[in-house]
């Protein structure tokens, strides 16, 4: 199914915009699948075909892409992806737990969506906020410190319809397209609301400013055998003639790495 003459025109328009930003037009082929995705709600072959013929690319090349990236969907997604983290450190403080709880209150295994459209639940990788394990997201805004019952509450909230709150960032939690088309790089002014970083991510600064620490001065290089470009010593003496023998030894040092006079 083509998209219509004015879905159209309108993703032209916000493509041209996309493709702008770049030297090469086909370095915005991941802005323009989160476009696409804040369409259709999934990279679509739609979608696929519109990435293709804007960016000059075949369509197995875009879609070599859209299936490397787990946050380009290849089928319809729910309005909200519940993704629980359930890499080491999650795992370990509760994630797996978490998870196989969800699942059962949901009926739903990875990557699969509630039958009301609602929910699509995923298991993720880490979120870099292992200090607040275990960590749910929710169309990647954050649910610290998540526990089965809270996750439960949480998923029981957004089938319910009712706002939900992150413990960091934006001030709720907004549906699969209008968040894609964030990624797609279309602010939409709550990208300063909230705290993104909460105490237990400052609590090591907290600490160090107290106590006067500080990092240690950066290693004295000037005397490596490194340039101070940072390209490696050629093995060219002072004459400019390379001291590497014909089988390939070299003949102007001695085997712990000093030079021979
Ligand atoms: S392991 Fe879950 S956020 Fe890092």
């Amino acid at each position: 199914m083509a998209y219509s003459a004015e879905t159209q025109l309108q993703l032209q328009s916000d493509a041209a915009a996309i493709v702008a930003r770049y030297p090469q037009p086909r370095s915005g082929l991941l802005p323009l699948l989160h476009l696409v995705q804040s369409v259709d709600g999934f990279v679509s072959p739609d979608g696929i075909a519109f990435c293709a013929q804007t960016l000059n690319l075949s369509n197995a090349e875009v879609s070599a892409v859209a299936t490397f990236y787990t946050q380009y969907k290849r089928h319809p997604n729910g309005r909200y992806t519940v993704g629980v983290c359930t890499n080491t450190l999650c795992a370990v403080m509760g994630g797996d737990e978490i998870f196989e709880t969800v699942s059962k209150h949901l009926g739903l295994g990875h990557d699969e969506t509630t039958q009301d459209g609602v929910v699509t639940l995923e298991r993720v990788e880490c979120n870099a906020a292992c200090d607040y394990a275990p960590v749910v997201m929710v169309n990647w805004e954050f649910f610290d410190n998540q526990t089965p019952r809270s996750t439960c509450a949480l998923v029981a909230s957004l089938r319910a319809g009712e706002k939900v709150r992150p413990s960091r960032g934006a001030d709720e939690v907004v549906e699969f397209k209008p968040m894609s088309r964030v990624l797609a790089g279309f602010e939409d002014g709550r990208a300063d609301q909230g705290p993104s970083a909460g105490h237990a991510s400052l609590v090591g600064l907290r600490l160090a400013r107290e106590r006067g620490w500080q990092a240690p001065p950066a290693p004295d290089r000037s005397t490596d055998d490194t340039g101070t470009d940072g390209s490696e010593s050629t093995g060219t003496d002072s004459t400019g003639t390379d001291s590497t023998g014909a089988d390939g030894t070299r003949t102007g040092s001695s085997s712990d790495g000093t030079r021979s006079p």
